[in-house]
């Protein structure tokens, strides 16, 4: 079988596709430029409403998680991100394990 002969680790990489993605891994994965990419029908970005990063962002990491009233549960820093994905940008929000939710609540982090 030919699957036997692919080491897992590689089988898992073909199928996160990292390896269709590595073309611009770094750009991707910048947390930066994550940050001012325009995506979705509003044609903004994160920076568009949160600008400058690191006055608007600088502490906020910390806080979470914590329970957000109007949405009656606790959340996570990563899934306020997704909600800004959703609601502010109207696009999917990232997978839990995508790198590119990682980068991104990375780059919030670091600036506390
Ligand atoms: C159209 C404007 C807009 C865009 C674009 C936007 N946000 Fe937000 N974001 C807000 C507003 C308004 C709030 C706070 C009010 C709320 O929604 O609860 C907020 C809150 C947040 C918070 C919580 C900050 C805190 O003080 O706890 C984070 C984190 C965040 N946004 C990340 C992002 C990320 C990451 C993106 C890009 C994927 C993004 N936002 C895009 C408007 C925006």
């Amino acid at each position: 079988m030919l699957k036997s002969i692919i080491p897992p680790a590689v089988g898992l990489a073909i199928g996160l596709g990292l390896f269709g993605a590595s073309a611009d891994a770094s750009e991707t994965l910048d947390g930066r430029v994550l940050w001012e990419r325009a995506e979705g029908p509003t044609g903004k970005s994160c920076a568009s409403c949160h600008s400058p990063l690191e006055e608007t962002m600088r502490g906020r990491a910390a806080t979470y998680p914590k329970f957000i009233a109007a949405m009656d549960r606790e959340v996570t820093l990563e899934q306020r991100i997704n909600g800004c994905r959703r609601k502010a940008l109207g696009v999917e929000p990232w997978a839990p394990d995508a790198p590119e939710l990682e980068a991104v609540a990375e780059l919030l982090r670091s600036l506390d």
